[in-house]
């Protein structure tokens, strides 16, 4: 409806287009002041004339419409009063159908989401958990909104670092300890290994060897690496199952070693290339940035110029129209770096290349990190909050059916939701009481929520929703409250593609939670009166329906019972 008035507006509005308009469109408090106000003073500005001479002229040349049942002008403001008999008939049914939010504007075109990707043989941490959990979001927004969407792991499974692991491994390694511990017995060997090069320095000149030997192709090199490699995925993808979650491809930077000779050449072609203290590098003093450092005085690859490669072979591979990576905010220089070599290539496209980056993690205070002694693996916090429902469960409902899929369900979705839930870029602060408050703003309380609608149906019985209803009944305060709500999806989910922000899908679907549970409390739904109570069933399908779809924007599941 908002995008209908800002329809009408627009066209009306020489200076200003239909989103525009759509910003400035406002929700009054209450609906006897309008279901929507626009507001006439930007306009006044620009048009140098008087607020509401302005709202008098727009009246006049919209003039009747179907779905208004009036618009008035009051001070500065042109109110339209939408015919909510139509406007709810219309929500209801819109509602019902699956696709409802769905779009085609990404229809026919790519999108590489590059995410999660944790280093290998380092432990799988809170700071991957939600790279992991906002990369996945974004390819559920993203897919709603028909573009094909391909899921990559940039695996960190190559540099220097595993040179390290290697001597660790030769000299003091343990097989069998290593297949029962797992990462931990790796990461145990790399400390180990950087605790004895502070008294024995050839132990770098060592593992640098033998990076090299991997980066040769050495066989027995690179089959230690690549059993680092499979120990590692074992942990990762029992994260992943936890989540419900899948990757197109797991190309981590291994995969593009021998695609690094490629853009060095192209690189010195375009003369891009310094020599400097014997590394090689691209300078971008111009650009306000330090150098981007491609090979290292040893003659190894970074991450940067495999980023590169990974770049181009995306491009070659996919014809993606853009390509997004999902990081700690720290890289975000790294990537300036990386989008700008690119441009310098020559490559047109560098130009949709996005870095969507997101602020720290820290638990109960406690800044997380694999260096210090305090490691914090996602599988355990991930454990930890099943564990926590488990025993609420325990203490409130006992009899739940299904109880452990529910535990699972309810704890994956309250982290989920928690680190979601605001700006990316803000740090997020666990703390379990608000994590798992199912009074707050939380996972919890909407699928509780979801749980009540579907309750409430359950004991309406046998509910033909075919059936013709009179939306009439539904024009108290509450039910277009929440009607309103329910038909802002379309424009959420949008909103959360163009900013790369899950957390508007997130706000949102509290915003339906709270509109549905004040309309529950006002309204009683199974009253006698079969038009009424019919209308009102309709609107809880509706309300859980979009519900549903909106926790599964974040990856959160609903279980129907809590
Ligand atoms: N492995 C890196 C890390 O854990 C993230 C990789 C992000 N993707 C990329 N193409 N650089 O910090």
């Amino acid at each position: 409806m908002k995008k209908e008035i800002a329809k009408l507006l627009s066209n009306q509005i020489e200076v200003l287009g239909e989103e525009e308009v759509e910003r400035l469109l406002e929700t009054p408090p209450r609906t006897d002041m309008g279901d929507y106000a626009f507001p006439c003073f930007q306009l006044a500005k620009l048009l140098r004339k008087s607020p509401q001479q302005i709202a008098g002229e727009l009246k006049e040349k919209i003039g009747d419409e179907d779905f208004l049942e009036r618009v008035e002008i009051q001070g500065g403001y042109l109110n339209f009063y939408v015919d909510k008999n139509m406007f709810a008939a219309q929500t209801l049914s819109r509602c019902m159908d699956p696709e409802y939010g769905s779009d085609t504007v990404g229809n026919g075109k790519t999108i590489c989401i590059d995410y999660s990707s944790p280093n290998v043989a380092k432990n799988f941490h809170v700071g991957h958990l939600r790279t992991t959990i906002i990369g996945n979001s974004l390819y559920k927004i993203f897919t709603k909104l028909g573009y094909k969407v391909e899921r990559i792991n940039h695996l960190g499974d190559w540099g220097t670092q595993f040179g390290k692991l290697i001597v660790a491994y030769k000299k003091w390694g343990n097989k069998e300890l290593i297949e029962k511990n797992g990462i931990q017995e790796l990461l145990n060997l790399y400390v180990k290994f950087h605790e004895e090069a502070e008294k024995d320095d050839t132990l770098n000149d060592q593992a640098r060897a033998w990076f090299t030997k991997m980066e040769q192709g050495d066989p027995e090199a690179l089959s230690i690496w690549k059993w680092f490699k499979e120990i590692s995925l074992i942990e990762y993808k029992r994260v992943y199952d936890m989540l419900g979650i899948e990757f197109d491809s797991y190309a981590g930077e291994s995969f593009y070693s021998d695609k690094i000779g490629d853009v060095v050449k192209t690189l010195e072609e375009k003369g891009l290339l310094v020599e400097s203290d014997g590394a090689r590098i691209v300078p971008l003093d111009e650009y306000n940035m330090p150098p981007c450092l491609i090979i290292k005085k040893d003659g190894s690859t970074i991450y940067a110029v495999r980023d590169l490669a990974a770049a181009i072979y995306r491009k070659n591979t996919y014809h993606f129209t853009k390509c997004i990576y999902v990081t700690g905010q720290e890289q975000k220089l790294h990537f300036a770096q990386v989008f700008k070599v690119l441009e310098l290539m020559g490559n047109d496209w560098a130009d949709q290349m996005v870095h969507v980056p997101y602020g720290l993690v820290s638990l109960e205070g406690m800044k997380l990190s694999s260096r210090g002694g305090n490691i914090i693996y996602a599988e355990d916090i991930l454990n930890e909050a099943i564990q926590k429902i488990q025993d609420i469960i325990t203490e409130k409902n006992p009899e739940l059916p299904d109880r452990d899929k529910v535990a699972k369900q309810v704890g994956i979705g309250a982290i989920l939701f928690h680190d979601l839930y605001n700006q990316r870029i803000k740090d997020v602060s666990f703390q379990w009481e608000n994590v798992l408050n199912f009074d707050g703003e939380t996972g919890p309380y909407v699928q509780y929520t979801y749980a009540r609608a579907a309750s409430v149906l359950r004991k309406a019985g046998d509910f033909d929703v075919s059936r013709e209803t009179d939306t009439s009944v539904l024009t108290d305060e509450a039910s277009i409250a929440l009607l309103k709500e329910l038909d802002r999806f379309p424009v959420v989910i949008k909103d959360a593609a163009e900013k790369y922000e899950p957390s508007f899908v997130a706000r949102y679907s509290i915003a339906v939670a709270h509109a549905f549970n004040k309309f529950y409390h006002e309204c009683q739904i199974n009253v006698e009166d079969e038009k009424v109570r019919d209308a009102r069933l309709k609107l809880v399908i509706a309300s859980k329906n979009i519900l549903k779809e909106s926790l599964n924007l974040l990856g959160i599941e609903c279980p129907e019972q809590m």
